[in-house]
């Protein structure tokens, strides 16, 4: 059994995580989307919530489950039987970063991270920017799974009322 994970903080979950998600159980017998629990980062969407979101958008990809972890991701993979970490990669100014944490996990433990190139109408792609852009009201319609961009913008409509 070829398992693999592929981490994220994934607030909110967009197009790009999804392609990734699609093109890596293409290539593993099961893949388990990871979000990390991470109690010091200020998010917009609860744990649960990403993940509720996470297997609404993954539903029909049979291969693919959603988990949380919190601590070391080795340590998670370990105890999953998890043999290898995807990311993805957007552009060379991930690729500093995402080197120095495959290594650091290879070291620690032996589980290799395989990068996946991110396809370019998502290269621009990425969680924070988005939520930036839908804040001031731009349109991220075709960035975002129907379901996260509704839910992303009745989040936003509540913080700003509040
Ligand atoms: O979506 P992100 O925030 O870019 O994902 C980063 C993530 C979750 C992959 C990374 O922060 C992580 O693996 N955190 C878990 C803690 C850990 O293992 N740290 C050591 C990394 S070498």
């Amino acid at each position: 059994m070829k398992r693999a994970v592929c981490p994220g903080s994934f607030d909110p979950p967009t197009n790009a995580h999804l392609d990734v998600f699609e093109r890596a159980a293409g290539q593993f017998d099961e893949v388990v989307v990871g979000v990390l629990i991470n109690k010091n980062k200020r998010s917009l969407f609860t744990v649960e919530e990403r993940m509720q979101m996470l297997r609404e958008i993954t539903a029909d990809i049979p291969n693919v489950c959603v988990d949380s972890f919190h601590g070391l991701l080795v340590d998670y993979c370990r105890a999953h039987g998890i043999q290898a970490i995807v990311r993805g990669l957007r552009a060379v100014t991930d690729f500093d970063y995402e080197l120095q944490m495959a290594q650091m996990n290879q070291r620690l433990s032996g589980v290799d991270t395989l990068f996946m190139s991110t396809s370019p109408e998502y290269s621009f792609v990425s969680s924070s920017l988005v939520k930036e852009v839908a804040t001031y009201g731009g349109d991220v319609s075709h960035l975002l799974p129907p379901v996260v961009e509704e839910r992303m913008k009745a989040r936003l409509a509540e913080e700003q009322r509040a």
